[in-house]
Parts: structure tokens; C-alpha cells; sequence
């Protein structure tokens, strides 16, 4: 495929909502020493925008709009800064206002044809670790790694859970547990694109492995791969 180098390594992280893929798929990153690209940042911060905007999230046009605009920028740093039109939404994306919006902003197929273009642009830089829902599927199919990173339900609202703790944001581990169910319906259940393992994908299932226990599975993948 044109789009992509065949020389290039590409690491494809996909897998439900709270699996752990971000927080894995930088470790890795910065371990081996590759580009890490957070799709879902790019989806979330379309979500934030037209939030933001007052664009009517149903308005599939008006959103698709604003995605074929909107100026992103992550930055490939340790915090995976996202800025927005020039402004730092880092941690504005990650609000649960965000998260309820994203996934239907994200089924638009204008929203997802503008940033699967983006993100193969990426690729062509170097050597990557992409996280997301349908990299291995969709966006780099002839990725050289395809990992698909799961977890229980449960375990997943729990990492959810504690994060939003951590960083001061009170939400009942009920409530997340029920987003991020929905969400995962949605991202399945969509027809362009849907969350689904690749065929050639390893699936992983997370539940009751630490951070570092995961880290090095996929290492090992890598490096065996
Ligand atoms: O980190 P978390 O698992 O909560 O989700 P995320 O990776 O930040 O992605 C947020 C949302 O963006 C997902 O629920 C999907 O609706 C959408 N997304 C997508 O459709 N395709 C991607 N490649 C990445 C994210």
C-alpha cells in the first residue's frame, strides 16, 4: 500500500475502553525508542471541540466540518500533549462530558476518513506505536504487530476508576463502568471501521497483570516478532 513504508516497524494497540492501551502503548514506545500516536486523543478532541462550540453533537454534518478544519497537534513528549486550534486540551479531553460524546462523533465516517488520513501521515515518519480502536484493522492493516488488549469489564472500570481519582475527578465506579459499556457498543456496533481484533491480531487479556507484566508480553512479541 502506498501509505505505507515497508522498512518501517508499526505496532498496531487496539482494544476496548480502559484496557490499558495508552497507558502500554507510551511504556513501549519509549522503551524501544518509536513514535506513539493516541488516536483516541484525536477523536476526543473533535468531541471537545464541538462540544465546545455549541455544535449540536447529532449535526453529523457540522461535525464533520469542524473535523476537516481543526488543527491538532500531539506532541510526541512524555505527556502526550494535545493542543487544539493552539490551545492545550490535554486534560480537557479526558472529561467524562468527553468521553459520553466521543463515540458518536466518531462513528461519523467524514470525522474518521480526515483523521485515518492524519494518522497515516504519522506513520510515514518513522518507526510507531499507534493505540486505538481500528489500526490494525483499518488504518495500518499491513502493520507488522497487531496487538488487541482487553480486559474484564469490571477490571476496566476499576483502572477508570482510579485514575479519575487520582486526578480529582469524582465519578461513581457505577456510572463509569456503564460509559465505558456503552461506549465499547457503540465502537462495536459501528459500520465504518468497528472495534474488533484483526485477524493476524495477538489478543491480550490484561485482567490481573500488572502494567510492567504487560509492557514486557509485548515486548517479547516485538522482539520475537
Ligand atoms: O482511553 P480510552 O480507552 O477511554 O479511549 P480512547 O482511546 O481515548 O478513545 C476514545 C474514543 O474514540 C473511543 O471510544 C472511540 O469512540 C474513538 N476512537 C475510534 O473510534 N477509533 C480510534 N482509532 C480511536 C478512538
Amino acid at each position: 500500500m502506498e501509505h505505507l513504508r515497508e522498512n518501517h516497524l508499526q505496532v498496531a494497540i487496539d482494544g476496548p475502553a480502559g484496557a490499558g492501551k495508552s497507558t502500554i502503548a507510551r511504556i513501549v514506545a519509549d522503551k524501544l525508542g518509536l513514535y506513539y500516536l493516541d488516536t483516541g486523543a484525536m477523536y476526543r478532541s473533535i468531541a471537545y471541540k464541538a462540544l465546545a462550540s455549541g455544535i449540536s453533537l447529532q449535526d453529523e454534518k457540522a461535525v464533520t466540518g469542524l473535523a476537516r478544519i481543526i488543527d491538532i497537534r500531539l506532541s510526541h513528549n512524555d505527556r502526550q500533549t494535545v493542543f487544539c486550534d493552539g490551545e492545550d486540551v490535554t486534560s480537557k479531553i479526558r472529561d467524562v462530558e468527553v468521553s459520553r460524546a466521543v463515540s458518536l462523533i466518531a462513528s461519523y465516517p467524514g470525522v474518521r476518513n480526515r483523521l485515518v488520513e492524519l494518522q497515516r501521515q504519522e506513520a510515514l515518519k518513522g518507526n510507531i506505536v499507534m493505540d486505538g480502536r481500528d489500526i490494525g484493522t483499518y488504518v495500518l492493516p499491513d502493520a507488522g504487530i497487531k496487538i488487541f488488549l482487553t480486559a474484564s469489564a469490571s477490571e476496566r472500570a476499576r483502572r477508570r476508576y482510579l485514575e479519575n481519582i487520582k486526578e480529582g475527578k469524582k465519578v461513581s465506579l457505577e456510572e463509569i463502568r456503564s460509559d465505558i459499556e456503552k461506549r465499547d457498543a457503540v465502537d462495536s456496533q459501528r459500520k465504518f471501521a468497528p472495534l474488533k481484533p484483526a485477524k493476524d491480531a495477538v489478543i491480550l487479556d490484561t485482567t490481573g497483570l500488572t502494567i510492567d507484566e504487560v509492557v514486557a508480553k509485548i515486548i517479547r512479541i516485538i522482539r520475537e516478532g
